[in-house]
């Protein structure tokens, strides 16, 4: 019998790509989710200090903040929390699966973290001033626990996506080992300090609604201290996180980062210390409207470029580097008793070992087959990198020359790529008629999309009409 390769169908998002889509619930997500767990830390911080220097109007501020942040985090932060999960179980089903294989346990541990913060944020929100004082600080105090609790494992969990921990866990398959790593830890550290920033920039929501100056004042140079603090030292953590990439991992972010990346984060860093100084030096001018400006500041400079970052080192793989983002098994992980699909791949090719590839194509005669065969492979091998139309990620006609014929297309499958020398590509070893079919293809998108991108765009994504290329 036949070898197949463990490959799900392909999510193919036609109009701007299936990463994007999960990109674009992730910052939103860390914005929701890193405002929670520095709020929790503040609110901790702020009920110690309403007992211990008397200051119970604290609790107001808790109170107010708490019910802003049940839906801002909590609603929102739960609805795309699994969004994520769930957008990328669709899109590539080995890495999730790789997580879980190694997490299972992680991530139970996880949930009962949240389900006590979202438990404890009612509490807050609706105890506020109604139970004795220091029962009220147990009760901000477990929520800060458990908070930093849910940052914690999912920072290791997000690592491992990297590389695992320690190199050992490939031998070994130890949990632990997957998930403490001097990249972990810079990671964590970025994390933590930055969620300070947004913490800081997010609590000007309640903090401008804060009628009492006094109060007012200690909130707003409270945020502002821990917002500036973070936003340096989660900026120094981006240091150290850099000197823990792998050498491939390396020239990866030094040739494929785009420049403005760096430009973005000064620029976020600057904004934000700048608004840090005017809000502590003046705590009255916090008011909404600075306060949206400054948290879209954060998103779109911070949170986009840096999400987009960890995406772009990651390159080649997807998880613990040994699934591709094309979710080919590219290494073996003899503890998980996982072996590489490439020698599969490279005797067999995609035609003959993809569980989806429709039978009457395995062995394509006709021009329409031969085209089809093209297309299914490209989706397979290219589209989790490469949208197939002319938007999305990487458009892959763009990446060709403009005259670049099914000859020249097949010598470059042939060249670096099927070698496996494009360090931010996983190797492609088909053969012979694996890359003949899939330069074809690839030939035919690139000379329609010339004239005419939306018949490109229809062609690639639901396939040839059999009439328009005179097949069987
Ligand atoms: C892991 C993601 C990934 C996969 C899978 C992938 N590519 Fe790429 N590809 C890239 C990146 C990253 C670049 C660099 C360009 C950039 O940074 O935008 C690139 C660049 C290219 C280029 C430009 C030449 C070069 O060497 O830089 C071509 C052509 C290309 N890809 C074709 C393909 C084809 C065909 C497939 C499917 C067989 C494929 N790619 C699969 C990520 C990928």
């Amino acid at each position: 019998m036949n070898e197949f390769l463990g490959l799900y169908p392909a999510w193919l998002e036609p109009g701007i790509g299936a990463g994007w889509v999960i990109g674009f619930i992730a910052t939103i997500h860390v914005l929701f989710s890193h405002a929670s767990v520095g709020a929790a830390l503040v609110f901790a911080w702020l009920a110690r200090r309403a007992v211990t220097a008397n200051q119970p109007q604290h609790l107001d501020f808790i109170r107010k903040y708490g019910a802003f942040l049940l839906i801002f985090s909590y609603v929102l932060g739960s609805v795309t929390g699994p969004g994520i999960w769930f957008a990328a179980t669709i899109a590539n089903p080995r890495g999730i699966s790789a997580l879980i294989h190694n997490f299972v346990w992680l991530w139970a541990t996880e949930w009962v973290f949240f389900l006590i913060e979202v438990a404890g944020v009612y509490l807050l929100v609706y105890l506020a001033g109604r139970v004795p004082i220091k029962t009220y600080l147990r009760y901000c105090t477990i929520f800060a626990l458990s908070s930093v609790g849910t940052l914690l494992i999912i920072v290791g969990i997000l690592s491992f996506m990297l590389w695992p921990g320690q190199d050992s866990w490939y031998q070994t398959g130890g949990v632990l080992s997957a998930f403490f790593g001097e990249s972990m830890f810079a990671q964590l550290s970025a994390r933590f300090f930055f969620m300070l920033t947004i913490t800081g920039v997010v609590g000007g929501f309640a903090a401008a609604k804060t009628a009492d100056p006094a109060e007012k004042s200690y909130i707003a140079r409270t945020l502002s201290g821990l917002g500036a603090m973070g936003a340096v030292l989660g900026t120094a953590s981006l240091y150290w996180f850099a000197s823990t990439l792998t050498s491939d991992a390396t020239i990866v972010s030094a040739t494929r980062m785009p420049e403005s990346f760096a430009a973005m984060m000064w620029a976020a860093l600057a904004v934000t210390l700048v608004y840090f100084a005017l809000t502590a030096w003046r705590p009255s001018v916090m008011n909404l409207p600075l306060t949206v400006a400054a948290t879209l500041v954060i998103l779109v400079l911070g949170l986009a470029p840096s999400e987009t970052a960890r995406e772009i080192v990651r390159k080649p793989w997807v998880a613990g580097r040994f699934v591709y983002a094309n979710q080919i098994i590219g290494r073996d992980v003899p503890a998980l008793e996982v072996k590489s699909e490439l020698p599969v791949l490279s005797k067999n090719g995609f035609l003959a070992t993809h569980p989806f590839i429709p039978e009457n194509l395995r062995k394509p005669e006709s021009k329409w087959e031969r085209l089809e065969a093209g297309r299914l492979i490209s989706i397979a091998a290219c589209s989790s990198c490469h949208s197939l139309t002319d938007t999305g990620i990487r458009p892959i006609a763009k990446y060709f020359p403009a005259e670049a014929d099914a000859a020249g297309i097949k010598d470059w499958l042939s060249a670096g790529l099927y070698r496996g020398h494009i360090v931010y590509m996983p190797p492609l070893p088909l053969p012979e008629l694996d890359r003949d079919v899939m330069s074809e293809f690839l030939a035919e998108i690139i000379a329609v999309q010339k004239t005419d991108p939306q018949r490109a765009a229809n062609y690639a994504v639901k396939g040839f009409p059999k009439d328009s290329v005179g097949g069987k």
